[in-house]
């Protein structure tokens, strides 16, 4: 869309004569729904404090059920940060870090877990790969081998918003994120309970807790107390273009995790606002 006349080189451009904050303006260029880069690929996020951090016990029958997905699927597997995240942020904060210093220090746990986890998937061909490898490789990767390890922790590193002081966008913000950014099939989130209950089922109100079999991101964000998911991914959620529902499993329990991405209902389905922006 070039144009030469009087030796002037003009660049035709849908949205150089408008604001980019009016949304009325550019609408007609900017709101089409993005392509699926990797629409084969299903996301699978591991947690760090309720699988990684068990050891042996919980990570041998994950790497194990992983290992006889291969065939079926092609994989992101994204790992979360655990207690040793959690030491730093002690340490760190006692110290008065500013949040933007404690992030990258928890991601690096998150890819710790992601090492360990691809050491033990080695045989198989599946090796860790950084952020940029994720952002611009995944598919010649993923060409080579059935499957690949990442850190599931969002690189907003010293950028991370002052909005608390620990890291607001953690590992499943970051999940999410990629997935909806790769058009990606699903994104399963793999904890040590069942799925999302209406108040902690491993807290004080245990007996109180009621299991959400399906719930919308918007419904979890006005669910008071806590929730085995980052707060920030229900925000994202709420934007989503492709991923329209998550689910999370129980990655104690073997078979649940195969079952989630043969589409089977075994865990909390987490319906996001993907639908809504089509
Ligand atoms: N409403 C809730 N429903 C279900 N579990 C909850 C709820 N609130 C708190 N939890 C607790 O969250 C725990 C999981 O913790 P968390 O999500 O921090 O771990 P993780 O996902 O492994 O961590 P990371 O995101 O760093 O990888 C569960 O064992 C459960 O006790
Ligand atoms: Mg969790």
């Amino acid at each position: 869309m070039s144009d030469t006349s009087n030796s002037i080189k003009h660049v035709a451009s849908p949205l150089a004569q408008q604001t980019l904050q009016d949304g009325s303006l550019t609408r007609p260029v900017a709101g089409v729904r993005p392509i699926r880069l990797l629409p084969w690929l299903q996301v699978v996020k591991i947690g760090g404090r309720s699988i990684m951090d068990r050891g042996a016990a919980a990570i041998l029958p994950i790497v194990d059920e992983l290992r006889r997905l291969l065939p079926e699927h092609r994989l992101l597997i994204l790992t979360g940060a655990g207690i040793r995240a959690r030491h730093l942020y002690g340490v760190g904060l006692d110290l008065g870090l500013p949040v933007g210093s404690l992030a990258p220090l928890a991601a690096s746990e998150a890819g710790q877990n992601g090492h360990i986890l691809a050491s033990l998937l080695a045989p198989e061909g599946v090796s860790y790969v950084e952020h940029p490898t994720i952002a611009n490789q995944l598919a010649i990767h993923l060409s080579a081998t059935r499957a690949v390890v990442g850190s599931a922790f969002p690189p907003y590193h010293h950028h991370e918003f002052p909005s608390s002081r620990l890291p607001t966008h953690r590992a499943d913000a970051g999940a999410f994120l990629l997935a909806d950014a790769l058009g990606a099939a699903g994104l399963t989130i793999v904890e040590d309970v069942d799925g999302i209950y209406s108040t902690d089922p491993n807290g004080p109100d245990a007996d109180k807790a009621q299991f959400l079999g399906e719930v919308s991101s918007a419904d979890l964000v006005a669910q008071e107390g806590t929730l085995p998911v980052d707060r920030a991914m229900l925000d994202v959620m709420a934007n989503a273009r492709h991923i329209e529902r998550v689910q999370v499993v129980n990655g104690l329990v073997p078979g649940r995790l195969t079952a989630a991405l043969r589409g089977e209902h075994v865990g909390t389905i987490i319906r996001t606002g993907a639908a809504s922006h089509a």
